[in-house]
């Protein structure tokens, strides 16, 4: 399935200045234009290998190897907006910071907000979104950059199960649109399968990748996806190897 490498880990690891280790050496290389998800149980060290790939730590052995300039986009399960910026003005901020010029700001704004469905929210304050709403905001400030990269952090988990469908739904479409890389954690293998082409199981103390599973179907998904024998048996399998890696 994978076509040409975009993001190469090799032998990374994470020993934090308290000793703890966070992360054992791992190898994982991920293909341009894939959707991969890093799934574990609580402190194995998800988020450690994402904020590695993302360049926000650095790990303690091996590298990470992306292509020159290509830009990476950054979405935390709390949307992380500012209160006193209206959502158009939250969605220009990461292009702000990259020195992206006034014009061009604003017009790639108005595209990720469309994006996102939240087209005619421009003056609205982040108060008087919904939580949804937040996130759709936080991936659409995010999306301006028009990275080549977008890693994700349990961007859904502080979501209700309805609206956090919803968005897997508009994620996948965007995503299918945009062509990017996605590197997604979660802790939730339903998530996880619905959502990726491959999704990576991790297992704890310390953290490793216990399994790599490709997910076989084909995209654009559909919710029906969750209701068939195929999408079942695989959820029992990844959910079995997630079992295997707590009791190890
Ligand atoms: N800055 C830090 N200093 C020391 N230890 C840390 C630091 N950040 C994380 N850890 C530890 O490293 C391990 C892995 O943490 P990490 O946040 O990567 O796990 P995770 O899989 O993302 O967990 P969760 O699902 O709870 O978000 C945990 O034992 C955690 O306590
Ligand atoms: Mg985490």
């Amino acid at each position: 399935m994978m076509n040409q490498k975009h993001i190469d880990v090799v032998g990374a690891s994470k020993t934090y200045p308290n000793g703890t280790i966070a992360l054992q050496p791992v190898d994982l290389q991920i293909g341009k234009g894939e959707f991969v998800s890093l799934l574990g149980p609580s402190g194995c060290g998800k988020s450690t290998l994402l904020r590695i790939i993302a360049g926000l730590s650095t790990p303690s052995t091996g590298q990470v190897t992306i292509p020159d300039g290509d830009r990476r986009a950054f979405v935390f399960q709390d949307a992380t907006l500012l209160p006193w910026r209206t959502v158009a003005r939250n969605a220009s901020l990461i292009c702000e910071l990259e020195g992206i010029d006034k014009a061009e700001r604003a017009e790639r704004v108005t595209a990720a907000l469309k994006m996102v469905g939240l087209e005619g929210f421009e003056k609205v304050y982040p108060r008087n979104l919904s939580g949804g709403m937040k996130m759709r905001l936080s991936l659409a400030r995010a999306l301006a950059l028009q990275p080549e990269l977008f890693l994700m952090d349990e961007p859904f988990s502080a979501l209700d199960e309805i609206t956090r469908e919803v968005l897997q739904d508009e994620l996948l479409r965007i995503w299918q649109s945009k062509g990017f890389t996605s590197v997604f954690v979660t802790h939730n293998l339903y998530e996880a399968i619905y959502l990726s082409n491959r999704v990576v199981v991790m297992s704890a103390r310390p953290g490793r990748i216990e399994r790599v599973f490709d997910v076989p179907f084909s995209y654009p998904r559909t919710p029906e996806l969750r209701l068939t024998p195929e999408f079942t048996a695989l959820s029992v399998e990844i959910s079995d190897c997630l079992r295997e890696g707590v009791h190890a």
